[in-house]
């Protein structure tokens, strides 16, 4: 039976990380490409050298030529600059619409039926460019923000309630900005409804912290986290290849997401929603039944994601 491929573009923080993740767990062969030849193959062999003392058998090759990635299942983008202390996702949107715009053309051309997962941000407006770029269908087309937020809701959670993080299930809907929509009304612990646990300022606290927490580590480290977003990715790899059907938070494509239309950008845009991934990627959104005060923080979240939309196409035109 062949393996798995997954080819990761953008070999800096965020995409060693998940190479690191992807081997981990054996998923696949990894392709690690970089504009930076030297970086993406040094980490390349860096990891497979590690592969006999932490037992995966994959292959690592790296590079920046984008043969490599040639017939790949799955293609993560995380080409693009980080974050700097005082500056927002949305302060990226000039340089990484015209680096996402670039490679998905290529992923296009080289690795026509794979599926893309997007990382780079700002996350939404870079899903949307990925998907006009490549002219590929919606369903091969997602991006990676919820997997992350709610896995950060989770820990907060944990770390006030002094359990496991496995017995934490959370949803967090919206777009990935500090307006995500953390949802306490559908958090448990165990089946326990999380006000019979928490007080609500603790719950509000770790809601807050949820939102900002990309900020948080951002002023910690002087750039953007790569740990936990690069688990995200590879948690929703990991549905895709296995044909898991699980229901993850991710930022895909929605005509009428709950509620909410796409208004001035076009036919459809991208947001966080409950999703069913499988071998053909994004299989299904999973509807949420919203109660006025939570439908008033989706619609207020859908509107940043649609805004920024429109940025990119003013700047690019085409895309829209
Ligand atoms: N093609 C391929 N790789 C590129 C291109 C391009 N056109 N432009 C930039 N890169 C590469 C850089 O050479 C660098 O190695 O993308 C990599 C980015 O790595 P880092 O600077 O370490 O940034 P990282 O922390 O990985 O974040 C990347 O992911 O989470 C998001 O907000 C984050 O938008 C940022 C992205």
């Amino acid at each position: 039976m062949r393996r798995a491929k997954i080819s990761i573009i953008g070999a800096g923080n965020t995409g060693a990380a998940c190479a690191v993740w992807a081997a981990s767990k054996e998923l696949g062969d990894i392709v690690l490409l970089d504009i930076a030849e030297g970086v993406a193959k040094g980490k390349a062999l860096d990891l497979y050298e590690a592969a006999p003392i932490e037992g995966f058998d994959c292959r690592i090759e790296g590079g920046s030529d984008y043969a490599l990635i040639a017939d790949s299942d799955i293609v993560i983008i995380t080409a693009g600059i980080p974050r700097k202390p005082g500056m927002s996702r949305d302060d990226l949107i000039q340089t990484n619409v015209k680096i996402v715009r670039e490679v998905s053309q290529n992923v296009a051309k080289y690795a026509p039926n794979s599926i893309l997962i997007v990382l780079s941000n700002p996350l939404d407006a870079m899903v949307y460019t990925a998907w006009k770029s490549s002219g590929f269908p919606a369903s091969r087309v997602l991006g990676q923000a919820g997997c992350l937020d709610v896995a950060r809701f989770r820990a907060f959670l944990s770390l006030k309630l002094g359990c496991s993080v496995e017995d934490i299930q959370a949803l967090l809907l919206g777009g990935h900005g500090d307006d995500m929509v953390p949802l306490p009304r559908f958090t448990s612990v165990h089946g326990i409804p999380i006000d019979q646990l928490l007080s609500e300022a603790d719950i509000n606290e770790c809601v807050q912290r949820a939102k900002v927490g990309g900020g948080e580590i951002v002023q910690l480290m002087g750039t953007s986290a790569y740990y936990a977003p690069a688990a995200g990715v590879i948690q929703m790899a990991e549905a895709i290849i296995k044909d898991k059907k699980r229901i993850l938070p991710c930022a895909a494509y929605c005509e009428d997401a709950f509620g909410v239309a796409p208004g001035q950008t076009g036919k459809g845009f991208f947001v966080g929603v409950p999703c069913i991934l499988g071998k053909g990627g994004m299989e299904k959104v999973v509807e949420v039944k919203f109660n006025d005060a939570e439908a008033a923080l989706f619609a207020e979240s859908a509107q940043h994601v649609k805004d920024l939309v429109a940025v990119v196409q003013k700047l690019f035109p085409e895309l829209g």
